[in-house]
């Protein structure tokens, strides 16, 4: 990282600096006493149940919590509507007219959603939805660019249907004619058709224009139904389904140690009382804030900080569909500058591809209606975090540093901008009333030092269960230390001030530009192809991407035969890993070997791999079969990748 240093940044980074919250921030932030962590801590389901009460429930809750661990449910017997949280009940009130969305296109056009427009079009949408016969157990796929209809979809998903998930068993997928990325109309309604034809189950396809005049669509006559032409025959009006609190809200899928992944199921009323609190507390949110989460709303981070958490809070919330260097390199920082976006909330990933990028890209703009700044991924590392602080927050915004998982749904590990001083490159501490210890292997809490991080006890928003396997949920989180305790799977230290520093993933789950991947998956992808015998996928240090993929692969005999080069089976594997888990997954480095190193007993040595990706010295060799293969292996990467 070091040439990523900036010559102005030195006398920021120069000791362990702290920074306490600006007396400006603090005086009108909506925490500004620390006593909220003793009120938390003192009576925790008093604490939630608290914050659960400044949401809309059509019945109230009997219990606050039902603990048999580790299985959970959050307010018990409470019903509610996600959607009438997120819509209704501002437009009830003063926020009837203000805006819910902003959102600019990659080409520049723009829209702006009261929160009144999206309240009748996602309830004029939730009638199509029962037009079309989707009832309570139906699934919904939704393949869209980031635009405001999805958003709708998903709160017109959220008013109607329970139990809805998206995995390929959907009978409706939504979609849309194309989308923009730089420059070019990515045609996602093709894309979507090959895919719906190996998808029996997709009875209907909706299809919003969004790719403009001249963007050649197929129409499946009964099949497929042009959004626009629903919407102006929808009626406008529709009551929300009350919920129970433990209702299904969605399922999202992520990598875990094995090959498969992971249904992450998460319910109505804890994790919208999670997404609602964390982005009051953590983003500080106020009714004059325009507030922008970078994250696509594929993912955990888009669900909770763009839709649930923010909507709940009647935030404006600004979208963007496209790239960050589209047209040019300052994109980012013109948006701030238009929109006068106060709020920033993004990945280290994208910050570090900034700093490469240079200064002078965010210094030509005004970037002072930034007050407030956030990351969230994977770890953020000094040098990012004061950059980040020095040249997009003007030495003014608290950086807030936020450690959660898909699993968790909410954030977990953070700074509360008005109360707590910042450490670079720190969470800092656990949200109030989540509990937070770092163990050894054995299970001894370590006060000070590193281990691995368990949280210690059960918490709103956390997932109720991986779908369709129940045992893993148990197995996987819950097991090691015991039922009441969960296992994050990443590496933490704690310092003398109680301040947490996360280090990383200690499994076989790679951190590749804040996206999990679980290297078993990549190798399954591997040898899926016809021409691969045996693969091993590691993670190594990458200077933007925080991990790249380095996938070692032994072909099976005569692929090799001089036909093609290694360079284009290469290539071939690498797509191959595209299609079946997608562009995220693509290995970096592919290096042929004739064998992989292996123990006596027959385990591949990934530690050893891992030094070789690395280019460190290699270590312990003792348990090795052939120690002069891996010396060969290491003198060929380095050739290759060095
Ligand atoms: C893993 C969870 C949280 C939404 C996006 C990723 C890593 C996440 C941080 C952070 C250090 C972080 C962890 C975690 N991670 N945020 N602020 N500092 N590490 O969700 O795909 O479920 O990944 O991301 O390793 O376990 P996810």
């Amino acid at each position: 990282m070091a040439d990523l240093k900036h010559p102005e940044l030195e006398d920021l980074l120069r000791e362990d600096r702290a920074f306490a919250p600006p007396a400006d921030f603090q005086a009108r932030a909506n925490v500004a006493d620390p006593s909220i962590y003793a009120e938390a801590e003192r009576d925790p389901e008093a604490f939630w149940g608290r914050l659960a009460g400044e949401l809309e429930w059509s019945r109230g809750w009997d219990r606050v919590l039902d603990w048999q661990p580790p299985h959970a449910k959050w307010f018990v017997g409470g019903k509610l509507n996600a959607s009438v949280n997120c819509l209704d009940r501002h437009v009830r009130g003063a926020r009837r007219n203000k805006a819910a969305l902003v959102w600019e296109g990659e080409p520049g056009d723009r829209r702006t959603l009261t929160y009144f427009d999206l309240y009748r079009q996602v309830s004029a949408f939730a009638n199509v939805l029962k037009g079309l016969g989707i009832k309570k157990g139906d699934r919904v796929g939704m393949y869209l660019p980031l635009i405001p209809e999805l958003v709708i979809s998903m709160l017109a998903c959220a008013r109607s249907l329970r139990d809805r998930m998206n995995d390929m068993k959907a009978s409706l997928l939504i979609t849309a004619d194309g989308g923009y990325r730089r420059g070019q109309i990515v045609p996602l309604k093709q894309v979507a058709d090959e895919a719906v034809a190996d998808v029996p189950s997709i009875k209907n396809v909706v299809v919003i224009q969004r790719g403009g005049q001249g963007m050649p669509v197929h129409i499946k006559e009964g099949r497929d139904h042009w959004y626009h032409r629903l919407m102006q025959e929808a009626p406008l009006a529709c009551d929300a389904e009350p919920m129970d609190a433990e209702d299904m809200l969605y399922i999202l899928y992520t990598s875990g140690t094995t090959g498969k992944p992971k249904g992450i199921v998460h319910t109505t009323g804890g994790y919208l009382v999670g997404t609602y609190a964390t982005a009051k507390l953590v983003f500080d949110l106020r009714d004059d804030d325009v507030y922008w989460c970078t994250a696509d709303i594929g993912w955990v981070t888009g669900h909770s900080y763009v839709v649930y958490g923010p909507l709940a809070n009647g935030a404006t919330v600004f979208m963007y569909e496209g790239a960050p260097d589209w047209p040019q390199k300052d994109r980012f920082w013109a948006l701030i500058e238009r929109y006068g976006i106060t709020i920033l909330y993004t990945a280290p990933t994208a910050i570090r591809a900034f700093m490469r990028w240079g200064t002078e890209w965010p210094r030509r703009h005004d970037l002072s209606s930034l007050r407030l700044l956030g990351s969230v991924g994977e770890p953020i590392n000094p040098e990012a975090w004061i950059w980040y602080y020095h040249f997009i927050g003007g030495d003014r915004c608290p950086v807030v540093d936020t450690w959660w998982q898909t699993e968790t749904g909410a954030i977990m590990i953070t700074p509360l901008p008005g109360v707590t001083t910042l450490k670079p490159g720190s969470a800092t501490r656990p949200f109030p009333g989540i509990s937070a210890e770092i163990r050894n292997e054995r299970g001894d809490a370590i006060e000070v030092g590193g281990g691995l991080l368990a949280l210690t006890r059960p918490w709103p928003a956390m997932l109720r269960g991986i779908y369709g396997d129940p045992r893993r949920y148990v197995q996987q989180y819950w097991s090691k230390w015991g039922s009441g305790v969960y296992v994050t799977g990443d590496g933490a230290k704690r310092d003398a001030d109680g301040y947490f520093w996360l280090l990383g993933r200690v499994d076989d789950v790679i951190n590749v530009a804040g996206h999990r991947i679980g290297t078993m998956e990549v190798e399954s992808a591997l040898v899926d192809h016809p021409s691969v015998a045996e693969a091993a996928v590691v993670g190594r240090a990458h200077e933007i991407k925080g991990q790249a993929i380095a996938a070692f692969v032994t072909l099976k005999d005569g692929v090799a035969d001089g036909t093609r080069s290694t360079k284009d089976i290469a290539n071939e594997l690498k797509e191959h890993v595209v299609k079946k888990i997608g562009a995220i997954a693509r290995p970096d480095d592919i290096l042929f070997t004739p064998d992989l190193p292996k123990t006596r007993s027959g385990k591949i040595m990934r530690r050893l791999l891992r030094d070789i990706a690395e280019g460190k010295a290699l270590g312990d060799m003792t348990t090795l079969a052939d120690s002069a293969a891996v010396e060969k292996l290491k003198a060929n990467y380095e050739e290759e990748y060095g």
